[in-house]
This record gives structure tokens, C-alpha cells and sequence, in this order.
């Protein structure tokens, strides 16, 4: 029989000097690891504010912010010290003890986002499911709803993560296909619809889970008063209403959350990205404390959900946030890109949205596909990523200066502007 190690030994040949070339960094990717990502031809080698460079040197504008997990930029002096002096003390203690960061932690995350009790975890898939899961029990116990009857309203081309419940109402064919059986419990209603949304409230809804911006669709803005409207349907339901922020949240639009353009309050968040700082997965459920207070102990947990190094950045990103200069930065910041990139429909571009220093650039029929405007984006020193075949994703840090950002939309408007 031919063990794990006879196989490796077989496929393996001695580990070759560590390669120089961008091919050769590529192609180790390509042998070793899963082929679930098409990343563009670029190896990163440092990172340092709004730009990285790769390991030939060259040098890149950073328009994509690890789709928001780098809004304070790359290597943050301040998260970096918070993250150095934590990895001076202790980084790991399970929950099975107490640390000096935890209880701090949440205290300031819930007060920066005006909540009442925190459930801190790791990805953002994992702040989503562990949302799911207090909803469900919220409403059998709370609510009334028979055990095992809760269900959950979602929007169409909605994006919560990969885990085997979120594909389960996902509408993105890509996400779902041979990976069930899926999770039953969850009903699909177009985005931005209200209608739809109250034809789909039961008795048994236990919750409404919409983006308030929904990044991955394209940087989709739901009409004006369309999230009001979930918050009265789900005021005259008793439902609850989950705003995944993960994305939109923690200043990328201009507020700490982004339902406060439109007045709107949750009754709980999903907060990832951006909250560990571009350093660690951090990643959390804030909300009402009669509705996470559902939770007791041996329920509901994870090893390193709320672990020291990540309470300390978890911190750290809380003071910046907490400034407002951040909040101020996306907003100046994203009215001079939204004001350029309008000025390109009409000239390659058949539609731009976004709120704040975030963007979704529509390329025009007859013009590059997105992968192609990506990649020649690239070859200008500009990294930004396509989503749904022709649409460009921009959400520079919100560290960039206005040349920067120029610099940036210059690239754009001579790869797609016509
Ligand atoms: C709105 C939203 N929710 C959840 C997730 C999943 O986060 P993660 O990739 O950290 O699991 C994402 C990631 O893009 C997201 O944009």
C-alpha cells in the first residue's frame, strides 16, 4: 500500500531555491495549492499604505483593498505596533480562560456601533453563520416559532460567504453547483424589492438578511427608502433585521455602518474585513443584547474566535475608526471618485454605483471584459478586480491621497474610456 509519505516523496522533488520570477512564484501556486481562485499574474511581495510591490519591484496602486480588509491601508503603524506589542505578551488562550483584551475589545466595538453585546469570531462566513444560528434560536425560543420551523429572507445576488448553509441561498449557479445537499430555511426575494420582501414574511420569519450595499453583485445600491421599509416589515413582523456589513461596514462608505445613510438601525451586524486591520481574521456579531444573549455556554464557539492578538488590532482598528478622520477620507475622498467616474458614462462606461470610496464600474459592450481591463490595469500599475464578467470593482484604503486616487482613475479612464 503506498502511504501519504511514499506519495509525497514520489511527487516531491527537493524544495528549489526560492524562486525569483513572477512565472516561477505562479507556477508553485499552480502545482501546490487548489485552483479555486484566477488571481491576476502579479506575486506581492511588501505592502505599505495604498501600494504593494511584487517581486520583481515593481510598484502598485492598491485599488481593490483586499475588498475592504485593507481599508487603513497595508502595515498601519498603529495596528502594527498594537499587533507587535500583543505578540510581545500572549496571542492564544482559547475561551476556555479569560484575557486582559477580550472584555475591552467588545466594550469598545459595541459602543463605536452604538450595540449592546458582542460575539466575536474569525471570517466573515463565520460571523454570517453564527448570525444564522442566533436567529434561528431567537425565534424558537423568543419568537414562538415552532423548533425547527425558523426561516430566513435573503435578497437575491446576495453575497454572505462559501460555507455549505450560506451557498444553500445563494443565487450565484458558480457558488452552488454540486455542493449540496443544501440547508433548508431560507426564502429569496429580489434585492431592493419591498414588495417581494412582504410577500415572503411569515410568522415563521425569524429574520431579514440584506447587504446594505451588495459588494459583491457589482457595488449594487438598493433604492432610496427600500431599507426603512425592511425595518418597518420586520418592526410589524417581529422579525429580526441582519445587516451584513462585512463589506460595506467600518468606513468604507463614509459611516461606521452603512445603514446610517439611510437612518436605519439592525437588530444585528456581521463585522469582518476591515476589523482585523489587514492583519488578522477578525470578525464579529454585534447587535441587541436580548437577542445574542440567546447564547449559552457550549453552544456556540471557536478556538480562535476572539483571541488576544486579535482583540489587541480588533482595538487598534476601533481608535482609528473611532476618529472620524476615516469616516471623513471615504467621503471627501469617494464624492471625487464617484465625480470622475460619472464623467465617464457615455465614454466606455455604461453605468457606475457606489456609495463612499467604493465603487462598481460598468465597462460598455464592445469594450475590454473586465479580466482584460483588469489585467491592462495591471500593466499601468493599477491592482483592481472584475466581478460578473464586465463590471470593475474599485475600494482603494482610505489612506490614499487624491493624486493617488487620480493616478488610479487616469488608468482607468485610458483602459476603458472610449
Ligand atoms: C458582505 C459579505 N459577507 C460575508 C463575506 C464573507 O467573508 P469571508 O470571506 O471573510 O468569509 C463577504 C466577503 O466578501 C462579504 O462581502
Amino acid at each position: 500500500m503506498t502511504t501519504f509519505a511514499d506519495r509525497t516523496a514520489a511527487t516531491s522533488s527537493p524544495s528549489p531555491a526560492a524562486p525569483a520570477a513572477t512565472a516561477d512564484f505562479i507556477a508553485l501556486d499552480e502545482q501546490w495549492s487548489t485552483h479555486n481562485y484566477h488571481p491576476l499574474p502579479v506575486v506581492i511581495a511588501g505592502g505599505e499604505g495604498a501600494t504593494v510591490t511584487d517581486v520583481e519591484g515593481t510598484t502598485y496602486l492598491d485599488f481593490l483593498s483586499g475588498y475592504s480588509a485593507l481599508n487603513f491601508g497595508h502595515r498601519h503603524p498603529d495596528l502594527i505596533a498594537a499587533a507587535t506589542e500583543q505578540l510581545e505578551r500572549v496571542t492564544l488562550t482559547s475561551r476556555a480562560f479569560h484575557h486582559d483584551r477580550f472584555g475591552l475589545f467588545c466594550r469598545e466595538l459595541a459602543e463605536l456601533t452604538g450595540t449592546e453585546m458582542v460575539l466575536p469570531m474569525n471570517s466573515g462566513a463565520e460571523a454570517v453563520e453564527s448570525a444564522i444560528k442566533v436567529a434561528r434560536k431567537w425565534a424558537h425560543r423568543v419568537k414562538g416559532v415552532p423548533d425547527g420551523q425558523a426561516r430566513i429572507v435573503v435578497a437575491s445576488d446576495n453575497f454572505h460567504g462559501r460555507t455549505t448553509t450560506i451557498v444553500s441561498f445563494s443565487t450565484d449557479e458558480d457558488a452552488r453547483a454540486d455542493f449540496g445537499p443544501f440547508t433548508p430555511g431560507f426564502d429569496v426575494v429580489p434585492y431592493g424589492d419591498a414588495d417581494a420582501l412582504a410577500a415572503a414574511i411569515t410568522d415563521h420569519t425569524a429574520a431579514v438578511l440584506v447587504e446594505p450595499v451588495q459588494g459583491e453583485a457589482g457595488v449594487v445600491v438598493p433604492p432610496a427608502g427600500y431599507l426603512p421599509e425592511v425595518r418597518r416589515l420586520c418592526d410589524e413582523a417581529g422579525a429580526l433585521l441582519i445587516a451584513d456589513e462585512i463589506q460595506s461596514g467600518l468606513c468604507r462608505t463614509g459611516t461606521v455602518l452603512a445603514l446610517e445613510h439611510e437612518g436605519v438601525r439592525a437588530d444585528l451586524y456581521t463585522l469582518g474585513k476591515a476589523l482585523g486591520g489587514g492583519i488578522v481574521p477578525v470578525s464579529a456579531v454585534v447587535g441587541r443584547r436580548d437577542v445574542l444573549g440567546v447564547l449559552q455556554p457550549g453552544e456556540h464557539g471557536s478556538t480562535f474566535g476572539g483571541n488576544p492578538l486579535a482583540c489587541a488590532v480588533g482595538r487598534a482598528v476601533v481608535r482609528l475608526l473611532s476618529t472620524g478622520e476615516f469616516a471623513r477620507r471615504a467621503t471627501t475622498l469617494g464624492e471625487h471618485l464617484h465625480t470622475r467616474l460619472a464623467g465617464l458614462v457615455g465614454h466606455g462606461v455604461s453605468a457606475v454605483r457606489g456609495r463612499g470610496l467604493w465603487a462598481g464600474v460598468d465597462i460598455a459592450p464592445g469594450g475590454p471584459t473586465g479580466r482584460q481591463a483588469s489585467e491592462e490595469l495591471r500593466a499601468r500599475g493599477v491592482l483592481c478586480k472584475e466581478t460578473h464578467g464586465s463590471t470593475l470593482r474599485i475600494a482603494p484604503p482610505l489612506v490614499i491621497t487624491e493624486a493617488e486616487l487620480d493616478r488610479g482613475i487616469d488608468a482607468i479612464e485610458a483602459v476603458v474610456g472610449a
